[in-house]
């Protein structure tokens, strides 16, 4: 067969080079021959490396093989795939990433090529009295009860991006647009560089567990150096980063050749040595430690909004994370969950494809879990994840966000064409590469405007959908205005669909889908522990016991001993840990008790609703009944946010035990 091939193709190849020769005369047989030549010393070269079988058997023409793989994503782009199913994102959501950040029409004729019959199909529900879209462009208010700068944040900003991962020209770019529009540029894990300065952004400054730009030689935090770029002006916000969506779990390396004198100096580490992202942190291993560390950060960077980014893994992890909240008395001013579907400069197949939670259903775990516990009002929540256009805010604010963050369609207004070579050092426009030969054609001040565009128009396209919904403000969404298609004949609304918390459930009585998590889920440790409520064996009697302990304090005692802070930890039963991360609210009984300031500055004013109101009260994993729908809206944003003491420490005591606040919270805000 092969042979056939080689001699069909040889002597094809020879009677062309024949006729082109005669008909051309001296030179071209000069030429011929070369390639001849080059030909006959390219066959030799397949027939006798070993690395690639098909080259063995097919010389020369095996190169084809290649050459098409090549260029099969560029095939698939531009020939084959339809508008509505590219990945990750498809060509209608990128021409409208383009025509936005262009500032052209962005209209389609003739209406949409999806299938609304197909199973998942998701769609907002329109008013039949729609209103005109508010002349200011709502924005969230970042900035708990300890917050001392408080600060006023777009729907829709600029997701972490490190320089190393982007080129200096597409950073430059993407900070400039921030700067025009007025919304926040995240800086990604790769440090505070200089190309985050100086053009008029708004940065959140992302740390991650190289803490680059804040390390010690030995790679761990350096207070004095964060506090020195951390109360910069224009650093609006510190992110910690705990995961990211497309690779959680997982630290990175820098190889040593990459690591340029600018990168060095901006992560602050040796030029050509391997820089490396270790997964987890070294300021913090447990839920509290993490606690203590937002609030060491606060302090040390006086008093800005402190946040943490994460994909959600165990829901007994976020579980814990709120008991560490109402321990220690402070919070998060913002989370952002990542979705597993997000971006990545470069990661495994596996972790992109297989680990992680997706953004719906991480974004609905915490934020039922922070209204379960009675936190959603001071903590507000951000969502990553394939936000490109104004219908993706608006259905992820409705599934429990307050703002979203986007990366991908940031670099696509940057002039990403996404031919998925970020991590090759050869993006073919500039955007995800070192080398110097690509990044010019990067226009900034082109590309900055770009930026600046998208960010405006896809923010209107998302306040004209809410005043289509017949809503002037992102606080008067709620869970019935967000459908799905659940089979061929029906389709249901997210508030019918999941089970969504009421405010302080957690606290007060933990639904069954959730209190087995909630029982396990400490304070002083993450992931999960107890195999309790998966036991098999029927009912043996140290799970008696241990129920007893557990049920009596989550019912009733574990709501006074969170407010009085003088809970006592379950004694642990014979099976140990059980027992023993069954502890709920094992606060730090016996501190003295400082007031909360019940009005502070926690997303009052413009920010968006904050609880369970606008959108039902938060989702279970199949367990529980559906909520009915056609439940009007609870309660208005200001409402909610002046409502109750919450959970509160000393601005001044950087690192150490904080005061707890003992102050009870009013009975008035329970039950909604
Ligand atoms: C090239 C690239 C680099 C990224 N670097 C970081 C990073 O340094 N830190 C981080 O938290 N997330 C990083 N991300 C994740 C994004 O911030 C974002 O959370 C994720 O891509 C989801 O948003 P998207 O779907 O809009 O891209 C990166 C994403 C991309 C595409
Ligand atoms: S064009 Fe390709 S390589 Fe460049 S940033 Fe976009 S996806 Fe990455």
């Amino acid at each position: 067969m092969n042979n056939r091939l080689l001699i069909i193709g040889g002597l094809t190849t020879l009677v062309l080079i024949l006729v082109i020769a005669y008909l051309v005369g001296f030179w071209a047989w000069i030429f011929l021959c070369l390639v001849a030549l080059l030909l006959v010393g390219l066959a030799i070269w397949d027939l006798t490396q070993k690395r690639h079988a098909i080259l063995r058997n097919f010389p020369v023409i095996g190169h084809m093989r290649y050459l098409l793989e090549s260029i099969r994503p560029e095939i698939q782009q531009y020939f084959i795939e339809r508008n509505f199913d590219g990945k990750p994102f498809d060509r209608d959501t990128r021409s409208i990433v383009y025509s936005r950040s262009k500032g052209a029409d962005d209209h389609k004729a003739f209406g949409t090529e999806r299938d609304t019959g197909r199973i998942g199909y998701e769609f907002l529900l329109h008013s039949t009295a729609p209103v005109a879209p508010p002349e200011k462009i709502p924005t969230v208010r970042i900035g708990g009860p300890d917050c001392r700068q408080p600060y006023d944040l777009s729907l829709m900003n600029i997701s972490s991006m490190s320089f190393g991962s982007l080129s200096k020209n597409a950073v430059v770019a993407m900070n400039k647009g921030a700067g025009l529009g007025g919304f926040v540029h995240e800086t990604g894990e790769g440090g505070l560089t200089k190309y985050h300065r100086g053009n008029g952004a708004d940065l959140f400054w992302e740390i991650g567990s190289g803490y680059f730009g804040c390390r010690t030689e030995a790679g761990r935090f350096n207070p004095e150096s964060f506090a020195e770029k951390a109360t910069l002006p224009e650093v609006k916000g510190i992110t910690i980063k705990l995961s990211q969506g497309a690779k959680p779990g997982l630290g990175g390396v820098l190889p040593g050749p990459k690591v340029t004198p600018e990168i060095a100096e901006a992560r602050e580490v040796p030029v050509g040595v391997d820089c490396i992202s270790p997964a987890s942190h070294s300021a913090f291993s447990t839920p509290r430690e993490m606690v203590r560390f937002i609030g060491q950060l606060r302090e040390l960077s006086d008093g800005k909004p402190v946040g943490i980014k994460f994909c959600v893994g165990s829901r007994t992890d976020v579980l814990a994370m709120c008991k560490a909240i109402w321990e220690e008395r402070t919070a998060p001013d913002y989370i952002i969950v990542d979705g597993s579907e997000g971006g990545t400069g470069a990661a495994p197949l596996e972790y992109s494809d297989h680990v992680g939670t997706p953004l719906t259903e991480g974004l609905m775990l915490v934020h039922n879990a922070l209204v379960g516990t009675g936190l959603r009002h001071m903590v507000k929540l951000g969502a990553a994840g394939k936000v490109a256009t104004g219908s993706d805010i608006v259905k992820r604010l409705i599934q429990g966000a307050d703002f979203t963050m986007s990366a991908r369609a940031m670099m696509m207004a940057t002039g990403c064409i996404q031919a998925q070579k970020c991590h090759t050092n050869h993006c073919p426009v500039g955007v995800a590469t070192q080398d110097p030969r690509l990044t010019p054609a990067l226009d900034v001040e082109d590309k900055s405007k770009r930026v600046h565009n998208y960010q405006k128009l896809t923010v209107r396209e998302a306040v004209q959908i809410m005043a289509s919904m017949g809503l002037n403000h992102p606080s008067q969404l709620n869970t019935r205005m967000l459908r799905r298609r659940v089979d061929h004949l029906n389709t249901r609304s997210y508030a019918s669909i999941y089970h969504w918390l009421r405010e302080d459930e957690l606290l007060n009585e933990p639904p069954r889908g959730w209190a087995a998590d909630w029982r396990e889920a400490d304070a002083d440790h993450f992931g999960e522990h107890a195999p309790v409520g998966y036991l098999t064996e029927p009912d043996p009697q140290w799970r008696n016991e241990l129920d007893v302990q557990t049920s009596a304090m989550s019912l009733g005692d574990l709501r006074a001993s969170l407010r009085s802070g003088e809970t006592q930890r379950p004694v642990p039963t014979p099976a140990g840990s059980a027992g023993a991360h069954a502890a709920v609210g094992a606060g730090r009984g016996g501190e003295p008790a400082r007031k909360a300031a019940a009005s502070s500055a926690a997303g009052s004013g413009s920010g968006t609703n904050s609880a369970g109101d606008r959108r039902g009260e938060g989702q279970s994993e199949g367990e529980g009944e559906p909520r009915s729908e056609g439940r009007p809206p609870e309660r208005n944003a200001e409402e909610k946010d002046i409502d109750g003491a919450r959970p509160r420490r000393s601005g001044s005591d950087t690192g150490s035990t904080p005061v707890v606040s003992n102050e009870p919270r009013p009975e008035g805000r329970l039950g909604s």
